[in-house]
């Protein structure tokens, strides 16, 4: 077969059972045909957007549900779907290293069509800067018990390793692994376009800093350091040095 009948082959019929289901058609449909694309890789560069975008909006549908199961205090079931999560978040940082096998000449054809367009817009990025709000209230209520409870006692002074411990760890692992994106996809950008080059809107990259530095859950992050003020007062800011220990 010749490269176009594959071409042909790859978006299939769509009338099996599993491509109705699956409504592929569709879905194969959503990237350029290969003769309008600019280059090879700006299809790899589609599909990664794409697939992105798929991860995001389960994992937006996934924190509604988490949410309402911490409501309703199933904690089990709220750290199965924590779990779900942090993958989809763990697989987002890590195929942006796809888009380090495209060279910065090939993607600057692509950048020409990109109009002043940036990620910032990305529906599912967007909603998921929204959510973390609404998780820790839910947080709050029911595993802070609306104040009766505090993080330093979760933590530390009642410290049991119980459901509120383990919901808590799960909300600091989605802003760790938010984080892990964030730095991955600027590495990503200095791979590309470069250190302190301008994004399409014509603004520096150094922009995205600020949300380098963006906690969604500050005070699971201060808890801890709360914790080890507390303890280095009592051994001392400053410890002695290790006694190195003959071998044996
Ligand atoms: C070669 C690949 C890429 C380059 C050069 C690039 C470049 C950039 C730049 C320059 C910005 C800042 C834009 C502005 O001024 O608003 C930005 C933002 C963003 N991009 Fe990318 N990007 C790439 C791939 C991706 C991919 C694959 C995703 C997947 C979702 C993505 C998601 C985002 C998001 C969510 C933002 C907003 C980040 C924030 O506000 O912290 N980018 N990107």
């Amino acid at each position: 077969m010749n490269r176009s009948e594959y071409e042909t082959m790859m978006r299939g019929a769509g009338q099996r059972d599993y491509e109705i289901y699956l409504n592929t058609e569709r879905l194969l449909a959503c990237q350029k045909e290969p003769e309008a694309l600019c280059n090879p890789d700006e299809l790899q560069f589609m599909i990664v957007h794409q697939v992105e975008e798929l991860w995001m909006k389960l994992m937006a549908t996934t924190l509604l549900d988490i949410h309402d199961e911490m409501l309703a205090g199933r904690t089990l079931k709220a750290l199965t779907l924590f779990r779900r999560v942090h993958i989809c978040q763990e697989m987002m940082t890590a195929q942006l290293a796809l888009l380090e096998t495209m060279s910065p000449k090939d993607y600057q054809d692509i950048r020409l069509l990109l109009g002043n367009g940036s990620g910032q817009e990305s529906p599912g990025f967007r909603v998921l800067l929204k959510m973390p709000k609404d998780l820790w209230a839910a947080y709050k209520a029911i595993y802070l018990e609306d104040g009766a409870r505090t993080l330093e006692q979760v933590y530390d002074s009642q410290y049991s390793h119980d459901a509120a411990y383990m919901i808590a760890e799960a909300l600091a692992e989605f802003d760790e692994q938010f984080q892990k994106f964030r730095n991955a996809h600027m590495q990503l950008i200095y791979r590309s376009i470069g250190v302190a080059a301008n994004s399409l809107k014509g603004r520096p990259v150094e922009i995205l800093n600020e949300g380098l530095k963006q906690k969604f859950f500050p005070e699971l992050w201060t808890v801890r350091a709360e914790m080890t003020d507390r303890w280095g007062g009592s051994y001392g800011q400053k410890r002695s040095k290790l006694e190195p220990k003959p071998y044996a």
